[in-house]
């Protein structure tokens, strides 16, 4: 048996070129492919910084090659050999080492590999569960590693970024009180108070609020939340908050260092130079236009309201939508057309998936207009339509009629996936948008209230505070969110920094003072006790880092990330633990509607 001890390695594998040339060296890794090649054995060796090329001589003595040829892949090794040239017509231009390769006189196994789940290569063939299984062996793939050296370095641009501009990095409790941010709270059973519970923290928005009424006037943390909530590509149940806090401060400040931070990291980690300041579409005008609060602007297809048009068309089905209070609306898909029954059909029912009842078609071809309503509407009224959508022969139009949340919701989704179906997204864009003029209350069915928006801190605009009890919803927030390409980047506002208003908003939201008094008597203290003007944003770092990488996913971009169903694969959590356990805490369980 070799002594382990005495193989450091002079070298990483992306080190060695021709200027090595007849050095000995030890290199050690991974074996990344093996080849033989009439006895000749060549091995690749891979770690963090690259690939060498090692070759196995049949000259050499005959263990040796007996070992070279019986590795396995993805086993560790170590070597040790000389550094020759390659003959020129096997120089490897893609690789940095590729003009040489090493000539193995010793060889040593670590660690041998057993039969792989899967190839380590770029993309990956195994289904997600497997990945997330073999975690350790994925990420040992280079898109997967150059996903998270990616991440680091974006990490510490923004360390950086907010040092240079003083703000202070300081962390905030996991183990707290419950603050509501619109998910179910990850809570922890106390032993030491037995019927007690941590929660922890969705984000540590009280937190950083009363670090402005500490006096540190700006704060920023890189910090993990927990969010209890229905999972989807760009949501996991932890993930990663860029968490500012300012004081003395209005939006416009906010969002210009926010800027900054987004100029510097497109920058430095793109070569991108990006224009300032970022656009900024008010939240009614966002839904009219695009059908969401985090439009995709790289492509028009902009939803237009026909109400005007149609009213009285004679249609039934314009005529009681707008009778109703509903919506008509269309967009128009350019110089694409005529489509297909079938494309017409899978759209149709594309848009019923959003809730709406159907989706009318206008087809402008050479031949004329086709339309299923052209025998109903006057051709006047069809030609208004198309007027008003600016439409020419070879354009679609598409129309859906319906209760106006729904009519906005199905043709801003089928907008997206129009621009997807037809390519209509140039990929080197990034567009940057501020959502502003948020409303300060969205009624919930559900509950049979008014919810936050944002949450509860969140400032009103002064103008509208008239309007807190009278007229809730014509409230406006001080609030912004920050788009990248059609995803929410970022979320905040300028919160509320006195107790009287802080009440006013506890009672519109129907939560009654010693409920407030018992959730967030710490924080609305805090406010009588010279808290200062301040606002703040959170990004969220995993988001922003899956779009820099060009992902769908953020699973691509967080080294152990859960799967939908929020279980982790590869360590087996949730997992159930002793009776000991339970009992330490005061616990039993009921399992009984499992
Ligand atoms: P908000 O709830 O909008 O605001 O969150 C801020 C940003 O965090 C990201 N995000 C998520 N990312 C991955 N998985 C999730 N489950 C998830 N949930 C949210 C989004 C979002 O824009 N305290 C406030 C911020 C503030 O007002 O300062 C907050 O947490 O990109």
């Amino acid at each position: 048996m070799e002594n382990e001890e005495r193989w450091k390695r002079t070298h990483r594998c992306g080190d060695l070129t021709k200027k090595n040339k007849d050095q000995q060296i030890t290199l050690v890794g991974w074996v990344a492919s093996q080849r033989d090649h009439g006895g000749v054995i060549f091995i690749d060796l891979r770690d963090r910084w690259g690939i060498t090329q090692v070759v196995f001589h049949p000259a050499q003595d005959e263990s040796l090659i007996d070992q070279a040829k019986n590795l396995r892949m993805e086993s560790v090794i170590g070597i040790q050999g000389k550094v020759v040239l390659r003959p020129a017509n096997m120089v490897n231009k893609l690789l940095p080492t590729g003009e040489i390769e090493v000539t193995v006189s010793r060889l040593i196994v670590f660690n041998e590999s057993k039969p792989l789940p899967f190839m380590i290569k770029d993309p990956c063939d195994a289904i997600d569960e497997t990945r997330f299984k073999y975690r350790y062996l994925d990420l040992r793939r280079p898109q997967m590693q150059k996903n998270l050296f990616l991440r680091h370095r974006m990490a510490q641009i923004v360390r950086r970024y907010f040092d240079e501009n003083e703000f202070v990095e300081i962390e905030t409790p996991f183990l707290m009180k419950s603050t509501p941010e619109g998910a179910r709270d990850y809570l922890v059973p106390s032993r030491i108070h037995q019927g007690r519970f941590y929660a922890l923290p969705q984000s540590p928005q009280t937190y950083k609020q009363i670090l402005m009424v500490s006096g540190f006037d700006r704060y920023f943390q890189i910090v993990r939340c927990f969010r209890d909530e229905d999972l989807r590509a760009d949501r996991q149940p932890e993930f990663t908050q860029i968490d500012v806090e300012m004081s003395f401060v209005d939006e416009g400040d906010v969002m210009e260092v926010m800027e900054g931070l987004m100029v510097r990291l497109f920058k430095d980690v793109l070569g991108k130079s990006i224009h300032l300041p970022f656009c900024r579409i008010p939240y009614k005008e966002a839904m009219e236009k695009y059908g969401t609060d985090r439009p995709d602007i790289r492509f028009g297809l902009e939803i237009v309201g026909l109400d005007e048009i149609v009213a009285n068309s004679g249609f039934h089905i314009f005529d009681e939508t707008i009778n109703q209070a509903g919506k008509v609306c269309g967009i128009r898909l350019p110089g694409v057309g005529p489509l297909s029954r079938k494309q017409v059909d899978e759209y149709t029912a594309f848009v019923k998936t959003f809730g709406a009842k159907g989706l009318v078609v206008i087809q402008i071809t050479e031949e004329g207009i086709r339309s299923p309503i052209a025998k109903f509407v006057s051709d006047n009224t069809l030609q208004n339509i198309i007027m008003k959508l600016k439409g020419s022969v070879g354009d679609v139009i598409f129309i859906v009629a319906a209760e106006s949340s729904v009519c906005l919701n199905a043709l801003g989704n089928l907008r997206v996936q129009l621009a997807q179906d037809w390519n209509l997204i140039n990929r080197n864009i990034f567009s940057l948008v501020w959502i502003v003029n948020f409303p300060l209350f969205e009624w919930s069915e559900v509950e049979g209230r008014f919810m936050a928006r944002h949450h509860p801190f969140t400032s009103p605009k002064e103008t509208d505070l008239d309007f807190l009890e009278s007229d809730p919803e014509k409230v406006t927030a001080k609030a912004y969110d920050l788009v990248l390409n059609g995803s929410e980047i970022a979320g905040g506002s300028i919160r509320i920094h006195r107790r009287s208003l802080q009440k006013r908003l506890f009672e519109t939201l129907g939560i009654d003072q010693a409920t407030a008094e018992r959730k967030f008597g710490f924080l609305m203290d805090a406010l009588e006790y010279g808290a200062p003007p301040h606002g703040g944003i959170a990004f969220g770092f995993d988001r922003l880092v899956m779009l820099f990488a060009g992902e769908e996913s953020i699973r691509e971009v967080i080294a152990f990330p859960k799967t939908t169903r929020a279980l982790s694969l590869m360590d087996g959590s949730p997992s159930e633990v002793d009776q000991e356990q339970l009992k330490e805490l005061g616990l039993k369980l009921d399992l009984k509607d499992k």
